[in-house]
């Protein structure tokens, strides 16, 4: 479906739990989320459904995301329910990674086209750190399990934190010199609580990375992706630099998002959100419809200071 700033929508990014097995500090509180009731979140057939009105309207790719997708029990018949949608040419996920070594085969079995992995340090005690109670050879393994089970074009999500990770910006990105692997730089963004404790020096822009590597040459990216791309001449893989902070991408964008509580975001950072939980399928697409019809042109600048207004979480939401 086409909005009324002329962006078509065909991208559905369906947050499935707002639980996780990891506490990363620009995410999630040290204690984790109070379980919500059952009775609040949407159930599988209601996020099938959904899926479905948004096909209907035109969504040809889905993002499962969290919290971690993963830890979600009915995951599996999830995916495999949502890529037999009529309309659907793509289901894919974002994942920290932890439990791939035991879902990789049965995610691919299951349908899903395509992976995106979290992975912000290749330190094991900076990442024990910055996820709070996370084994970084977990998700070394999983990123293995993954290419094992037959899944490509898999990306490295590392969100850019100075201070943290910046040092380590030059050997993720060299990375991608040998390995068919896309990693994918992204600024921080000022969500919620969870970001406030870090300071001004903590939001660096991507342009950071293009400093420190001159080399690097852009590539085109394809249609509707949030990263510009850009590789090292000799590289077999890319890098994507992701920049919601210095530069948005408001007037390309083509996504929708769901909570698992039923709430459809029609901007990551807007508070505005309608609710589909417990409709009918006749009245979720037209509550869909609405929303999209009401995306707005663009959300507020973001900086340290300049908080976003999504109103969430960012496990509430899925990025
Ligand atoms: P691809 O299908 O591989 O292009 O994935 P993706 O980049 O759409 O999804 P992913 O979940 O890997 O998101 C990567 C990062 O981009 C996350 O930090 C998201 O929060 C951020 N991001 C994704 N969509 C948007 C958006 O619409 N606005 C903003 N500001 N950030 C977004
Ligand atoms: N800023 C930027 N990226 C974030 N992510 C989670 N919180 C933030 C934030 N405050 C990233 C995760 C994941 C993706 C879906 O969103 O690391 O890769
Ligand atoms: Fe979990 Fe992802 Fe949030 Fe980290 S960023 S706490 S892995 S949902």
């Amino acid at each position: 479906m086409i909005d009324r700033y002329s962006r078509e929508i065909s991208y559905l990014r369906l947050s499935v739990t707002e639980l996780c097995n990891l506490r990363c500090r620009y995410c999630m509180p040290e204690e984790g989320i109070c379980k919500k009731a059952h009775t609040d979140m949407l159930t599988e057939d209601e996020m099938i459904t959904a899926v479905e009105c948004g096909a209907i309207l035109g969504v040809n790719k889905l993002r499962i995301t969290g919290g971690e997708p993963l830890v979600k029990k009915n995951i599996l018949s999830i995916v495999e329910r949502s890529a037999h949608v009529p309309g659907i040419k793509e289901v894919c996920m974002t994942t920290n990674g932890v439990l791939l070594p035991e879902y990789a085969r049965d995610l691919k079995a299951a349908g899903l086209s395509r992976l995106n992995i979290s992975l912000d340090t290749l330190n094991a005690e900076k990442f024990r750190y910055i996820t709070r109670v996370g084994d970084l050879d977990r998700v070394i393994t999983g990123i293995e399990a993954a290419e094992a089970a037959g899944f490509t074009n898999t990306k490295i999500n590392v969100v850019l934190i100075g201070g943290f990770n910046d040092d380590e910006i030059c050997d993720m990105a060299e990375l991608t010199r040998n390995l068919k692997v896309n990693i994918r730089f992204i600024e921080l963004m000022p969500m919620g609580d969870d970001t406030s404790a870090f300071g001004p020096s903590a939001y660096i822009p991507s342009q950071r990375v293009l400093e420190l590597l001159p080399e690097l040459i852009p590539v085109p990216s394809p249609t509707g992706d949030v990263a510009k791309r850009y590789r090292f001449p000799d590289g077999k893989g890319h890098i994507g630099l992701i920049t919601p902070v210095s530069n948005h991408f408001c007037s390309t964008c083509n996504r929708i998002r769901l909570t698992s509580d039923g709430k459809l975001k029609p901007c990551l950072h807007s508070s505005t959100e309608y609710s589909i939980k417990g409709l009918p399928k006749e009245e979720m697409l037209e509550v869909m419809r609405n929303a999209i019809w009401s995306k707005p042109e663009k959300h507020d600048p973001l900086s340290h200071s300049c908080r976003s207004g999504a109103g969430r979480d960012m496990n509430q939401i899925g990025g």
